[in-house]
Protein backbone atom coordinates (compact mmCIF):
# COMPACT_ATOMS: atom_id res chain seq x y z
CA UNK A 1 0.00 0.00 0.00
CA UNK A 2 2.69 2.84 0.87
CA UNK A 3 4.52 1.73 -2.74
CA UNK A 4 1.08 2.53 -4.21
CA UNK A 5 1.08 6.03 -2.17
CA UNK A 6 4.14 7.04 -2.99
CA UNK A 7 3.43 6.16 -6.74
CA UNK A 8 0.67 8.29 -6.43
CA UNK A 9 2.53 11.39 -4.76
CA UNK A 10 4.97 11.55 -7.38
CA UNK A 11 2.21 11.85 -10.03
CA UNK A 12 0.75 14.15 -8.53
CA UNK A 13 4.03 16.22 -7.70
CA UNK A 14 4.76 15.81 -11.73
CA UNK A 15 1.12 16.82 -13.07
CA UNK A 16 1.34 19.04 -10.78
CA UNK A 17 4.92 20.95 -12.18
CA UNK A 18 3.97 19.96 -15.23
CA UNK A 19 0.48 22.34 -15.42
CA UNK A 20 2.55 25.38 -13.66
CA UNK A 21 4.65 24.87 -16.50
CA UNK A 22 1.98 24.97 -19.00
CA UNK A 23 0.66 27.60 -17.40
CA UNK A 24 3.86 29.55 -17.09
CA UNK A 25 5.71 31.22 -14.82
CA UNK A 26 5.80 35.25 -15.89
CA UNK A 27 8.09 36.43 -18.18
CA UNK A 28 10.75 39.18 -17.68
CA UNK A 29 8.44 41.98 -18.07
CA UNK A 30 9.42 44.39 -21.43
CA UNK A 31 10.72 47.82 -20.49
CA UNK A 32 9.15 51.15 -20.72
CA UNK A 33 5.80 50.13 -19.82
CA UNK A 34 5.97 54.07 -20.60
CA UNK A 35 6.28 54.09 -23.82
CA UNK A 36 4.38 51.30 -25.27
CA UNK A 37 0.21 51.45 -26.28
CA UNK A 38 -1.78 50.58 -22.92
CA UNK A 39 -4.70 50.60 -21.51
CA UNK A 40 -4.24 51.32 -17.60
CA UNK A 41 -6.21 49.14 -15.69
CA UNK A 42 -5.52 51.19 -12.22
CA UNK A 43 -9.04 51.90 -10.37
CA UNK A 44 -11.33 50.61 -7.70
CA UNK A 45 -10.96 46.75 -8.02
CA UNK A 46 -13.59 44.51 -5.98
CA UNK A 47 -11.59 42.08 -3.70
CA UNK A 48 -12.74 38.99 -1.47
CA UNK A 49 -10.66 38.85 2.16
CA UNK A 50 -9.71 35.66 2.67
CA UNK A 51 -7.47 35.18 5.96
CA UNK A 52 -7.75 31.57 6.08
CA UNK A 53 -7.22 30.55 2.24
CA UNK A 54 -10.38 29.02 1.69
CA UNK A 55 -10.54 30.77 -1.68
CA UNK A 56 -8.11 28.03 -3.11
CA UNK A 57 -10.66 25.38 -2.58
CA UNK A 58 -13.89 26.93 -3.63
CA UNK A 59 -12.16 28.59 -6.45
CA UNK A 60 -13.10 31.67 -6.36
CA UNK A 61 -11.56 32.74 -9.79
CA UNK A 62 -14.54 31.25 -11.24
CA UNK A 63 -17.98 32.10 -12.13
CA UNK A 64 -20.03 32.23 -8.89
CA UNK A 65 -23.32 32.54 -11.55
CA UNK A 66 -26.07 29.26 -9.69
CA UNK A 67 -26.68 27.27 -12.96
CA UNK A 68 -30.37 26.25 -11.29
CA UNK A 69 -32.70 27.22 -8.27
CA UNK A 70 -30.67 24.93 -6.15
CA UNK A 71 -27.35 26.09 -6.55
CA UNK A 72 -25.18 28.48 -4.52
CA UNK A 73 -22.04 30.15 -3.76
CA UNK A 74 -20.65 30.77 -0.89
CA UNK A 75 -18.23 33.68 -2.05
CA UNK A 76 -19.25 36.85 -4.71
CA UNK A 77 -17.14 39.88 -6.07
CA UNK A 78 -19.82 41.42 -5.98
CA UNK A 79 -21.37 43.46 -2.92
CA UNK A 80 -18.30 43.35 -1.13
CA UNK A 81 -15.17 45.90 -0.36
CA UNK A 82 -13.08 47.29 -3.34
CA UNK A 83 -9.58 48.46 -3.45
CA UNK A 84 -7.76 50.98 -5.04
CA UNK A 85 -5.32 49.81 -7.48
CA UNK A 86 -2.54 50.59 -7.19
CA UNK A 87 -2.16 50.59 -3.56
CA UNK A 88 -1.23 48.35 -0.71
CA UNK A 89 -4.29 46.81 1.15
CA UNK A 90 -3.47 47.06 4.71
CA UNK A 91 -4.26 51.04 4.93
CA UNK A 92 -7.49 50.52 3.28
CA UNK A 93 -9.46 48.29 5.26
CA UNK A 94 -9.71 48.02 8.96
CA UNK A 95 -9.65 44.48 8.92
CA UNK A 96 -6.42 44.31 6.68
CA UNK A 97 -4.57 46.52 9.34
CA UNK A 98 -1.85 43.76 9.88
CA UNK A 99 -2.97 41.35 7.60
CA UNK A 100 -0.42 38.53 6.49
CA UNK A 101 -2.28 36.69 3.63
CA UNK A 102 -4.58 36.17 0.91
CA UNK A 103 -6.31 38.92 -0.93
CA UNK A 104 -8.40 38.35 -4.17
CA UNK A 105 -8.87 41.04 -6.28
CA UNK A 106 -11.39 41.08 -9.63
CA UNK A 107 -10.75 43.30 -12.48
CA UNK A 108 -13.74 43.21 -15.57
CA UNK A 109 -12.53 44.58 -19.05
CA UNK A 110 -13.87 44.80 -22.41
CA UNK A 111 -11.60 43.90 -25.29
CA UNK A 112 -11.77 44.66 -28.87
CA UNK A 113 -10.19 41.57 -30.83
CA UNK A 114 -7.26 42.45 -33.49
CA UNK A 115 -5.73 39.45 -35.06
CA UNK A 116 -2.17 41.82 -35.95
CA UNK A 117 -1.90 42.45 -32.27
CA UNK A 118 -0.39 40.66 -29.27
CA UNK A 119 -1.68 41.60 -25.37
CA UNK A 120 0.10 41.22 -22.56
CA UNK A 121 -0.70 41.90 -18.96
CA UNK A 122 1.61 43.64 -16.87
CA UNK A 123 2.08 44.36 -13.46
CA UNK A 124 4.09 47.19 -11.51
CA UNK A 125 4.48 45.17 -8.89
CA UNK A 126 2.88 42.90 -5.97
CA UNK A 127 3.31 42.14 -2.59
CA UNK A 128 4.29 39.01 -1.71
CA UNK A 129 3.05 36.72 -4.92
CA UNK A 130 0.55 37.00 -7.49
CA UNK A 131 -1.31 34.15 -9.14
CA UNK A 132 -3.17 36.04 -12.09
CA UNK A 133 -6.10 34.09 -13.22
CA UNK A 134 -7.65 35.46 -16.88
CA UNK A 135 -11.38 33.94 -18.02
CA UNK A 136 -11.07 31.29 -15.00
CA UNK A 137 -7.85 29.92 -16.77
CA UNK A 138 -4.15 30.62 -14.74
CA UNK A 139 -1.94 32.25 -16.60
CA UNK A 140 0.94 31.86 -13.60
CA UNK A 141 2.59 32.99 -10.39
CA UNK A 142 4.70 35.39 -9.67
CA UNK A 143 7.29 35.39 -6.33
CA UNK A 144 8.81 38.93 -5.35
CA UNK A 145 7.37 42.07 -4.25
CA UNK A 146 9.02 44.70 -5.60
CA UNK A 147 9.79 44.37 -9.86
CA UNK A 148 7.29 44.25 -12.17
CA UNK A 149 6.21 41.12 -14.25
CA UNK A 150 3.55 40.07 -17.06
CA UNK A 151 1.72 37.63 -18.70
CA UNK A 152 0.97 36.89 -22.80
CA UNK A 153 -2.98 36.67 -22.96
CA UNK A 154 -2.96 37.10 -26.49
CA UNK A 155 -4.79 33.61 -27.02
CA UNK A 156 -6.62 34.18 -23.87
CA UNK A 157 -8.40 37.17 -24.30
CA UNK A 158 -11.86 36.96 -25.93
CA UNK A 159 -14.07 39.39 -27.27
CA UNK A 160 -15.81 41.96 -25.35
CA UNK A 161 -15.87 40.96 -21.35
CA UNK A 162 -12.99 39.52 -19.82
CA UNK A 163 -12.53 38.78 -16.20
CA UNK A 164 -8.86 38.98 -14.71
CA UNK A 165 -8.57 37.48 -11.16
CA UNK A 166 -5.57 38.15 -8.54
CA UNK A 167 -4.96 36.48 -5.61
CA UNK A 168 -2.09 38.65 -3.32
CA UNK A 169 -0.34 37.26 -0.71
CA UNK A 170 1.87 39.11 1.55
CA UNK A 171 2.79 36.08 4.08
CA UNK A 172 6.57 35.84 4.79
CA UNK A 173 8.54 33.24 3.47
CA UNK A 174 11.81 31.78 5.16
CA UNK A 175 13.04 30.94 1.92
CA UNK A 176 11.94 34.40 0.63
CA UNK A 177 13.45 37.61 -0.72
CA UNK A 178 13.79 39.11 1.66
CA UNK A 179 12.94 36.02 4.49
CA UNK A 180 11.23 36.13 7.56
CA UNK A 181 12.50 39.53 9.57
CA UNK A 182 13.02 42.46 7.70
CA UNK A 183 12.39 45.79 9.45
CA UNK A 184 9.67 47.91 7.37
CA UNK A 185 6.32 47.24 6.72
CA UNK A 186 5.11 44.47 5.07
CA UNK A 187 3.14 46.24 2.73
CA UNK A 188 0.31 43.71 0.70
CA UNK A 189 -1.27 43.65 -2.24
CA UNK A 190 -1.36 45.44 -6.13
CA UNK A 191 1.18 48.12 -4.86
CA UNK A 192 2.04 49.58 -8.34
CA UNK A 193 0.12 50.17 -11.68
CA UNK A 194 -1.46 47.42 -13.37
CA UNK A 195 -1.66 47.78 -17.83
CA UNK A 196 -3.09 46.06 -20.98
CA UNK A 197 -0.70 46.04 -23.05
CA UNK A 198 -0.85 45.83 -26.75
CA UNK A 199 2.22 45.16 -28.87
CA UNK A 200 2.97 44.40 -32.37
CA UNK A 201 2.99 40.80 -33.27
CA UNK A 202 6.61 41.22 -33.51
CA UNK A 203 7.89 43.83 -31.09
CA UNK A 204 10.93 45.66 -29.77
CA UNK A 205 11.08 43.80 -25.90
CA UNK A 206 14.06 44.86 -24.35
CA UNK A 207 17.09 47.38 -25.21
CA UNK A 208 20.59 49.05 -23.75
CA UNK A 209 21.09 52.46 -25.04
CA UNK A 210 23.81 53.41 -22.84
CA UNK A 211 27.44 54.67 -22.80
CA UNK A 212 30.31 52.02 -23.22
CA UNK A 213 31.68 51.75 -20.03
CA UNK A 214 34.41 54.67 -18.99
CA UNK A 215 33.86 56.25 -22.62
CA UNK A 216 32.51 59.50 -22.88
CA UNK A 217 31.24 59.73 -26.65
CA UNK A 218 30.86 56.02 -27.87
CA UNK A 219 27.02 54.18 -27.45
CA UNK A 220 27.70 49.81 -26.77
CA UNK A 221 24.20 48.73 -26.15
CA UNK A 222 21.38 46.02 -27.96
CA UNK A 223 18.10 45.95 -29.20
CA UNK A 224 16.01 43.02 -28.92
CA UNK A 225 13.14 41.95 -30.84
CA UNK A 226 10.62 39.14 -29.51
CA UNK A 227 8.82 37.43 -32.18
CA UNK A 228 8.26 35.53 -35.43
CA UNK A 229 9.69 38.15 -37.75
CA UNK A 230 13.16 38.29 -35.36
CA UNK A 231 15.12 39.12 -37.97
CA UNK A 232 14.21 42.93 -38.92
CA UNK A 233 15.73 45.95 -39.49
CA UNK A 234 16.89 48.31 -36.39
CA UNK A 235 17.05 51.94 -35.91
CA UNK A 236 18.53 54.02 -33.04
CA UNK A 237 17.51 57.42 -33.51
CA UNK A 238 18.10 60.71 -31.20
CA UNK A 239 16.95 63.75 -33.52
CA UNK A 240 18.91 66.21 -30.91
CA UNK A 241 22.31 64.94 -31.86
CA UNK A 242 21.34 64.00 -35.24
CA UNK A 243 22.05 60.77 -35.17
CA UNK A 244 20.39 57.75 -37.13
CA UNK A 245 22.07 54.55 -36.53
CA UNK A 246 20.69 51.35 -38.34
CA UNK A 247 21.46 47.75 -37.78
CA UNK A 248 19.87 44.41 -38.79
CA UNK A 249 18.74 41.90 -35.83
CA UNK A 250 19.37 38.20 -35.93
CA UNK A 251 17.36 35.50 -36.36
CA UNK A 252 17.24 35.44 -32.04
CA UNK A 253 16.00 38.97 -32.65
CA UNK A 254 19.16 40.36 -31.23
CA UNK A 255 20.48 43.57 -32.67
CA UNK A 256 24.04 44.78 -31.21
CA UNK A 257 24.07 48.69 -31.51
CA UNK A 258 27.37 51.05 -31.36
CA UNK A 259 27.44 54.51 -32.55
CA UNK A 260 29.11 57.89 -31.50
CA UNK A 261 27.94 61.32 -30.79
CA UNK A 262 28.98 64.17 -28.85
CA UNK A 263 27.10 63.65 -26.01
CA UNK A 264 25.87 66.41 -22.98
CA UNK A 265 26.66 63.89 -20.52
CA UNK A 266 24.12 63.37 -17.61
CA UNK A 267 24.96 64.58 -13.73
CA UNK A 268 23.17 66.11 -10.83
CA UNK A 269 23.84 69.73 -12.23
CA UNK A 270 23.24 68.87 -16.12
CA UNK A 271 20.23 66.27 -15.61
CA UNK A 272 20.09 65.82 -19.52
CA UNK A 273 17.99 63.45 -21.29
CA UNK A 274 17.65 62.76 -24.87
CA UNK A 275 14.95 61.55 -26.77
CA UNK A 276 15.61 57.99 -28.24
CA UNK A 277 13.78 56.75 -30.40
CA UNK A 278 13.83 52.49 -31.23
CA UNK A 279 12.45 51.47 -34.55
CA UNK A 280 12.27 47.94 -36.12
CA UNK A 281 9.72 46.81 -39.21
CA UNK A 282 7.08 46.49 -36.94
CA UNK A 283 7.43 48.70 -33.51
CA UNK A 284 8.60 52.21 -32.85
CA UNK A 285 9.47 53.03 -28.74
CA UNK A 286 10.33 56.29 -27.38
CA UNK A 287 12.56 57.12 -24.45
CA UNK A 288 14.17 59.71 -22.37
CA UNK A 289 17.57 58.75 -22.14
CA UNK A 290 20.64 60.19 -20.27
CA UNK A 291 23.93 59.37 -21.14
CA UNK A 292 27.24 59.55 -18.65
CA UNK A 293 29.98 57.61 -17.30
CA UNK A 294 30.21 56.25 -13.71
CA UNK A 295 33.57 54.12 -12.90
CA UNK A 296 35.68 53.92 -9.86
CA UNK A 297 39.57 55.24 -10.61
CA UNK A 298 41.78 54.36 -8.06
CA UNK A 299 39.66 54.41 -4.72
CA UNK A 300 37.85 57.11 -6.21
CA UNK A 301 34.60 57.43 -7.65
CA UNK A 302 34.37 59.30 -10.94
CA UNK A 303 31.04 60.83 -12.57
CA UNK A 304 31.93 61.30 -16.35
CA UNK A 305 35.61 61.12 -15.18
CA UNK A 306 35.76 63.73 -12.63
CA UNK A 307 35.46 62.37 -8.80
CA UNK A 308 32.00 62.80 -7.00
CA UNK A 309 31.58 62.53 -3.86
CA UNK A 310 27.81 60.53 -2.90
CA UNK A 311 25.79 62.97 -0.74
CA UNK A 312 23.50 60.37 -0.01
CA UNK A 313 20.03 59.51 2.11
CA UNK A 314 17.96 56.29 2.50
CA UNK A 315 15.15 55.92 1.66
CA UNK A 316 12.00 53.38 2.29
CA UNK A 317 9.19 53.46 -0.56
CA UNK A 318 6.69 54.66 2.10
CA UNK A 319 4.70 58.16 1.88
CA UNK A 320 4.73 58.51 5.56
CA UNK A 321 1.83 61.65 5.68
CA UNK A 322 -0.46 58.43 4.37
CA UNK A 323 1.23 56.03 6.44
CA UNK A 324 0.96 53.66 3.27
CA UNK A 325 3.06 52.65 0.62
CA UNK A 326 3.93 55.42 -1.89
CA UNK A 327 3.63 54.53 -5.47
CA UNK A 328 2.39 58.38 -7.45
CA UNK A 329 4.70 60.37 -9.22
CA UNK A 330 3.45 62.81 -6.58
CA UNK A 331 5.02 60.90 -3.63
CA UNK A 332 8.03 60.26 -5.26
CA UNK A 333 8.47 63.93 -5.79
CA UNK A 334 7.92 64.60 -2.16
CA UNK A 335 10.44 62.50 -0.98
CA UNK A 336 12.95 63.50 -3.63
CA UNK A 337 12.06 67.05 -2.68
CA UNK A 338 12.83 65.93 1.00
CA UNK A 339 16.17 64.52 0.01
CA UNK A 340 17.04 67.71 -2.64
CA UNK A 341 16.62 69.90 0.24
CA UNK A 342 18.86 68.10 2.52
CA UNK A 343 21.42 68.32 -0.02
CA UNK A 344 21.88 65.21 -1.45
CA UNK A 345 23.01 63.48 -4.84
CA UNK A 346 21.97 60.13 -4.51
CA UNK A 347 19.19 58.56 -2.59
CA UNK A 348 19.76 54.81 -1.68
CA UNK A 349 16.28 53.03 -2.44
CA UNK A 350 16.34 50.56 0.63
CA UNK A 351 16.05 47.95 0.57
CA UNK A 352 14.13 46.75 -2.80
CA UNK A 353 13.19 48.13 -6.14
CA UNK A 354 11.09 51.38 -6.08
CA UNK A 355 8.70 51.78 -8.26
CA UNK A 356 9.50 53.04 -11.55
CA UNK A 357 8.26 56.65 -11.03
CA UNK A 358 11.00 57.23 -7.69
CA UNK A 359 13.50 56.24 -10.69
CA UNK A 360 12.74 58.64 -13.42
CA UNK A 361 11.75 61.15 -11.07
CA UNK A 362 15.10 61.30 -9.47
CA UNK A 363 16.99 61.12 -13.04
CA UNK A 364 14.74 63.78 -14.21
CA UNK A 365 15.83 66.01 -10.70
CA UNK A 366 19.46 65.04 -11.28
CA UNK A 367 19.50 62.64 -8.42
CA UNK A 368 21.53 59.60 -8.47
CA UNK A 369 19.93 56.54 -7.50
CA UNK A 370 21.35 53.49 -5.54
CA UNK A 371 18.81 50.31 -6.79
CA UNK A 372 18.66 47.14 -4.67
CA UNK A 373 17.37 43.80 -4.25
CA UNK A 374 15.77 42.73 -0.99
CA UNK A 375 18.52 40.11 -0.41
CA UNK A 376 18.12 40.98 2.90
CA UNK A 377 19.85 39.74 6.17
CA UNK A 378 18.67 35.98 7.03
CA UNK A 379 18.63 34.50 3.41
CA UNK A 380 18.52 30.87 2.70
CA UNK A 381 21.19 30.64 0.52
CA UNK A 382 21.36 26.92 0.27
CA UNK A 383 17.54 26.29 0.06
CA UNK A 384 16.64 25.10 -3.24
CA UNK A 385 15.19 27.86 -5.34
CA UNK A 386 16.60 30.68 -3.89
CA UNK A 387 19.53 31.41 -6.01
CA UNK A 388 16.91 31.08 -8.94
CA UNK A 389 14.46 33.47 -7.18
CA UNK A 390 17.76 35.86 -6.37
CA UNK A 391 18.06 35.61 -10.31
CA UNK A 392 15.65 36.45 -11.50
CA UNK A 393 14.83 39.41 -9.18
CA UNK A 394 18.43 40.24 -10.50
CA UNK A 395 17.07 39.78 -14.31
CA UNK A 396 13.82 41.75 -13.42
CA UNK A 397 15.43 44.99 -11.80
CA UNK A 398 18.16 45.63 -14.35
CA UNK A 399 15.88 44.60 -17.32
CA UNK A 400 13.22 47.60 -16.00
CA UNK A 401 15.84 49.89 -15.24
CA UNK A 402 19.15 49.56 -17.30
CA UNK A 403 18.60 52.98 -19.63
CA UNK A 404 17.87 54.85 -16.52
CA UNK A 405 21.33 56.95 -16.73
CA UNK A 406 20.70 58.00 -12.72
CA UNK A 407 21.15 54.58 -11.52
CA UNK A 408 24.82 54.40 -10.39
CA UNK A 409 24.65 51.58 -8.00
CA UNK A 410 23.40 48.32 -8.53
CA UNK A 411 23.59 47.12 -4.57
CA UNK A 412 23.03 42.90 -4.38
CA UNK A 413 22.49 42.60 -0.67
CA UNK A 414 22.10 44.30 2.87
CA UNK A 415 23.73 42.88 5.61
CA UNK A 416 23.37 39.15 5.20
CA UNK A 417 25.06 37.06 7.41
CA UNK A 418 28.84 36.09 6.81
CA UNK A 419 28.08 31.77 8.02
CA UNK A 420 25.59 31.42 6.71
CA UNK A 421 26.04 28.38 4.40
CA UNK A 422 26.63 28.93 0.49
CA UNK A 423 26.14 32.72 1.28
CA UNK A 424 29.83 33.91 -0.16
CA UNK A 425 29.34 31.61 -3.35
CA UNK A 426 25.85 32.31 -3.69
CA UNK A 427 26.78 36.16 -3.49
CA UNK A 428 29.66 36.00 -5.71
CA UNK A 429 27.36 34.23 -8.48
CA UNK A 430 24.86 36.84 -8.58
CA UNK A 431 27.88 39.75 -8.54
CA UNK A 432 29.28 37.97 -11.58
CA UNK A 433 25.51 37.87 -13.53
CA UNK A 434 24.80 41.42 -12.48
CA UNK A 435 28.23 42.56 -14.31
CA UNK A 436 27.56 40.04 -17.39
CA UNK A 437 24.10 41.57 -17.77
CA UNK A 438 25.51 45.23 -16.91
CA UNK A 439 29.07 46.25 -16.87
CA UNK A 440 28.78 50.07 -17.09
CA UNK A 441 27.81 50.73 -12.97
CA UNK A 442 29.52 50.17 -9.90
CA UNK A 443 28.20 46.74 -8.23
CA UNK A 444 28.35 46.57 -4.15
CA UNK A 445 27.27 44.34 -1.68
CA UNK A 446 26.19 46.17 2.05
CA UNK A 447 27.45 44.44 5.35
CA UNK A 448 27.53 45.09 9.15
CA UNK A 449 29.70 42.38 9.73
CA UNK A 450 32.83 44.61 10.86
CA UNK A 451 34.70 44.58 14.12
CA UNK A 452 34.84 47.57 16.35
CA UNK A 453 36.69 47.00 18.78
CA UNK A 454 39.42 49.49 21.09
CA UNK A 455 38.20 52.42 18.37
CA UNK A 456 38.46 50.41 15.42
CA UNK A 457 37.01 48.96 13.24
CA UNK A 458 38.13 45.53 10.99
CA UNK A 459 36.61 45.39 7.71
CA UNK A 460 37.32 41.61 6.54
CA UNK A 461 35.22 40.97 3.80
CA UNK A 462 35.67 37.89 1.07
CA UNK A 463 32.97 39.72 -1.33
CA UNK A 464 34.85 43.11 -1.85
CA UNK A 465 37.16 41.64 -4.21
CA UNK A 466 34.22 41.37 -6.65
CA UNK A 467 32.59 44.63 -5.69
CA UNK A 468 33.29 48.21 -7.31
CA UNK A 469 32.83 49.62 -4.44
CA UNK A 470 32.41 48.66 -0.64
CA UNK A 471 29.30 49.97 1.62
CA UNK A 472 29.26 49.53 5.23
CA UNK A 473 26.33 50.10 7.73
CA UNK A 474 27.88 51.09 11.21
CA UNK A 475 25.65 52.29 14.14
CA UNK A 476 28.19 53.81 16.72
CA UNK A 477 26.45 55.69 18.99
CA UNK A 478 23.46 54.49 18.82
CA UNK A 479 23.21 50.36 19.11
CA UNK A 480 27.01 50.69 20.04
CA UNK A 481 28.63 53.22 22.26
CA UNK A 482 31.69 55.21 21.59
CA UNK A 483 35.18 53.67 22.61
CA UNK A 484 37.03 56.96 22.44
CA UNK A 485 37.30 60.02 20.14
CA UNK A 486 35.19 59.48 17.33
CA UNK A 487 37.87 61.53 15.53
CA UNK A 488 41.14 58.95 16.60
CA UNK A 489 39.06 55.85 14.82
CA UNK A 490 40.96 53.47 13.31
CA UNK A 491 40.63 51.49 9.85
CA UNK A 492 41.54 48.12 8.74
CA UNK A 493 40.41 47.02 5.92
CA UNK A 494 41.56 43.67 4.23
CA UNK A 495 40.77 45.28 0.65
CA UNK A 496 42.44 48.67 0.92
CA UNK A 497 41.80 49.69 -2.91
CA UNK A 498 38.63 50.58 -3.34
CA UNK A 499 36.37 53.62 -2.78
CA UNK A 500 34.55 53.05 0.70
CA UNK A 501 30.41 54.23 0.90
CA UNK A 502 29.24 54.37 4.96
CA UNK A 503 25.64 53.79 3.47
CA UNK A 504 23.79 53.49 7.15
CA UNK A 505 24.88 55.58 9.82
CA UNK A 506 22.22 57.28 12.71
CA UNK A 507 19.82 57.02 15.10
CA UNK A 508 16.16 57.45 16.52
CA UNK A 509 14.71 60.05 17.98
CA UNK A 510 11.19 61.47 18.39
CA UNK A 511 10.49 64.35 16.76
CA UNK A 512 10.29 67.08 20.41
CA UNK A 513 10.61 64.34 22.79
CA UNK A 514 11.83 66.14 25.96
CA UNK A 515 10.64 62.96 28.45
CA UNK A 516 14.02 63.02 29.97
CA UNK A 517 17.73 63.62 29.84
CA UNK A 518 19.66 64.45 26.66
CA UNK A 519 22.51 62.81 27.14
CA UNK A 520 20.64 59.46 27.57
CA UNK A 521 19.56 57.03 24.69
CA UNK A 522 16.30 55.71 26.50
CA UNK A 523 14.21 59.17 25.71
CA UNK A 524 14.75 59.27 22.11
CA UNK A 525 15.49 62.74 22.69
CA UNK A 526 16.41 65.03 19.10
CA UNK A 527 19.22 66.15 21.10
CA UNK A 528 20.86 62.46 22.04
CA UNK A 529 20.52 61.94 18.14
CA UNK A 530 21.97 65.12 16.65
CA UNK A 531 24.87 63.96 18.76
CA UNK A 532 25.48 61.15 17.23
CA UNK A 533 25.67 63.03 13.78
CA UNK A 534 27.91 65.54 15.48
CA UNK A 535 29.90 62.63 16.06
CA UNK A 536 29.82 60.93 13.29
CA UNK A 537 30.59 63.93 11.03
CA UNK A 538 33.79 63.95 13.40
CA UNK A 539 34.46 60.24 12.52
CA UNK A 540 33.77 60.53 8.54
CA UNK A 541 37.33 61.89 8.56
CA UNK A 542 39.17 58.94 9.62
CA UNK A 543 37.93 56.64 7.24
CA UNK A 544 40.04 56.08 4.25
CA UNK A 545 39.27 56.36 0.47
CA UNK A 546 35.34 57.52 1.96
CA UNK A 547 33.61 58.79 -1.34
CA UNK A 548 30.07 58.50 0.27
CA UNK A 549 27.79 58.55 2.70
CA UNK A 550 24.11 57.55 3.61
CA UNK A 551 22.34 58.40 6.58
CA UNK A 552 19.60 55.99 7.84
CA UNK A 553 17.52 57.67 6.74
CA UNK A 554 15.31 60.38 5.39
CA UNK A 555 12.08 59.99 7.54
CA UNK A 556 10.28 57.97 9.86
CA UNK A 557 8.99 54.72 8.42
CA UNK A 558 6.18 52.24 9.63
CA UNK A 559 8.13 49.02 11.38
CA UNK A 560 5.64 47.54 13.40
CA UNK A 561 8.84 44.98 15.37
CA UNK A 562 9.42 48.51 17.18
CA UNK A 563 7.10 48.61 19.40
CA UNK A 564 8.00 50.92 22.42
CA UNK A 565 4.28 52.60 22.73
CA UNK A 566 5.48 56.14 23.70
CA UNK A 567 8.43 56.55 21.42
CA UNK A 568 7.87 54.27 18.74
CA UNK A 569 4.26 52.97 18.37
CA UNK A 570 5.40 51.07 15.46
CA UNK A 571 7.71 53.18 13.80
CA UNK A 572 11.49 53.47 12.83
CA UNK A 573 12.29 56.93 14.27
CA UNK A 574 16.01 56.72 12.82
CA UNK A 575 14.35 59.68 10.06
CA UNK A 576 16.14 63.05 9.67
CA UNK A 577 12.51 63.80 9.18
CA UNK A 578 9.86 63.05 11.57
CA UNK A 579 6.67 60.95 9.41
CA UNK A 580 4.88 64.64 9.29
CA UNK A 581 8.17 65.79 7.51
CA UNK A 582 9.02 68.28 10.32
CA UNK A 583 12.89 68.36 10.43
CA UNK A 584 14.85 66.94 13.55
CA UNK A 585 18.04 68.68 14.81
CA UNK A 586 20.37 66.05 13.47
CA UNK A 587 18.63 67.19 10.05
CA UNK A 588 20.49 70.66 10.60
CA UNK A 589 23.95 68.68 11.27
CA UNK A 590 24.25 66.65 8.00
CA UNK A 591 22.80 69.80 6.28
CA UNK A 592 25.77 71.68 7.22
CA UNK A 593 27.91 68.70 6.66
CA UNK A 594 26.65 68.06 2.95
CA UNK A 595 26.69 72.08 2.43
CA UNK A 596 30.37 72.03 4.04
CA UNK A 597 31.07 69.14 1.36
CA UNK A 598 30.36 71.29 -1.13
CA UNK A 599 32.01 74.40 -0.87
CA UNK A 600 35.50 72.16 -0.21
C1 LIG B 1 20.01 47.92 9.58
C2 LIG B 1 19.18 47.66 8.35
C3 LIG B 1 18.02 48.60 8.21
C4 LIG B 1 17.40 48.82 9.58
C5 LIG B 1 18.41 49.57 10.40
C6 LIG B 1 17.85 49.88 11.80
O1 LIG B 1 21.23 48.42 9.24
O2 LIG B 1 19.92 47.70 7.13
O3 LIG B 1 17.06 48.01 7.33
O4 LIG B 1 16.19 49.50 9.50
O5 LIG B 1 19.55 48.76 10.60
O6 LIG B 1 18.17 49.13 12.71
O7 LIG B 1 17.09 50.83 11.90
Amino acid sequence: MNKQNNLLLALALFLGFFALSLSGFSQTAMQNIAGRNCINLNGQWPVIIDPTGTGNWRQVWKSNVPQNKTQFFEYSFDGGPKLNVPGDFNTQHPDLKFMEGTVWYQKKFNHLANESNRYFIHFGAVNYTADVYLNEKLLGGHEGGFTPFQFEITNDLIEGENILVVKVNNERHGDGLPGYGYDWMNYGGIIRDVNLVQTPTSYIDDYFIQLKKSIKNEVEGWVKINGQKANQKVEVVIPELKINYSTQSNSDGFAKVEFKGKFDRWSPTNPKLYEVIVQSETDTIRDEIGFRNIDVEGAKITLNGEPIFLKGINIHEEMPLRAAKAYTETDALVLLTWAKELGCNLVRLAHYPHNEYMVKMAEKMGIMVWDELPIYQHIQFSTPGVEEKMDLMLREMIKRDRNRAGVVIWSLSNETYQHTANRDSALVRITKKCRDLDNTRLITHVINSQGYNNNTFNVWEHLYQHCDVISLNEYIGWYVPWQGKPSETKWKFDCTDKPVIISEFGGEALYGSNYGPSDEAAWWTEEFQEQIYIKQTEMFETVPNLCGLCPWLLVDYRSLGRMHPVFQQGWNRKGLLSDKGQKKKAWYVMKKYYDRLDKK
